[in-house]
């Protein structure tokens, strides 16, 4: 099996269900994979470069697993990206530490699904959201795999206990989908 690096981008697991349930299905299926909490690990936004580093270059699948915060990457996730993607060794000069890697972008969004269309009031496709982190992937020699998404799972339904049922199910088929793109990359043997 190889080397799985999961980087939470959340910037509050307190106050998630959504990635908070993924990330805990991910742990029980995946016991020998290392998980990265940003928000636990730099609640001051204070990256360990050289930390994040060595899990990067010990792991050969890395999945960035995060909410969409105004179609984006959350802030914590995207300083993470800024520090640790240093110039020497992602890319540039000397910079191949992250090549040959492989990377899964796995994300929720508030809205449904149905709204990221061009003719719907995003006005976007959910793939239009994704250029930067491919862009990433190529600069620094590494494979984008897919992405795995859920959306409509809104922090404003977190009301009732039939709307926070509703996200577990949906966070479920989200596992199930992530566990087999990971598991058709392991068995690739290059
Ligand atoms: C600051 C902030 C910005 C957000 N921006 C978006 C957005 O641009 N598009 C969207 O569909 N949902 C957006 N949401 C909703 C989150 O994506 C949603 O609450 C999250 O995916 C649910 O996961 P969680 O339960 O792990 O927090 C935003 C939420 C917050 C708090």
């Amino acid at each position: 099996m190889k080397n799985v690096l999961i980087i939470s981008g959340h910037t509050d697991l307190n106050d998630s269900v959504a990635n908070k349930e993924i990330l805990q299905e991910l742990e029980n299926k995946l016991p020998d994979a290392v998980f990265s909490y940003l928000d636990r690990l730099y609640p001051n936004y204070e990256i360990d470069v050289k930390s994040e580093q060595r899990k990067l270059i010990d792991a050969d699948i890395i999945i960035l697993q995060y909410p969409i915060f105004w179609y984006g990457i959350p802030s914590i996730l995207k300083k993470w990206m800024e520090m640790v993607f240093e110039h020497g060794f992602s890319h540039g000069m000397g910079g191949d530490k992250l090549k040959g890697k492989k990377l899964i972008a796995s994300f929720t969004s508030g809205a449904k699904e149905e709204v990221y269309h061009k003719n719907q009031a995003v006005g976007y496709e959910i793939e239009d959201f994704l250029p930067a982190i491919k862009a990433t992937c190529n600069l620094c020699g590494m494979t984008f795999i897919g992405y795995v998404y859920s959306g409509g799972v809104s922090y404003q339904m977190r009301t009732d206990e039939e709307s926070i049922d509703m996200i577990k199910k949906k966070t479920n088929s989200h596992v199930n989908r992530l566990m087999n793109m990971i598991g058709r990359e392991g068995e690739k043997n290059e």
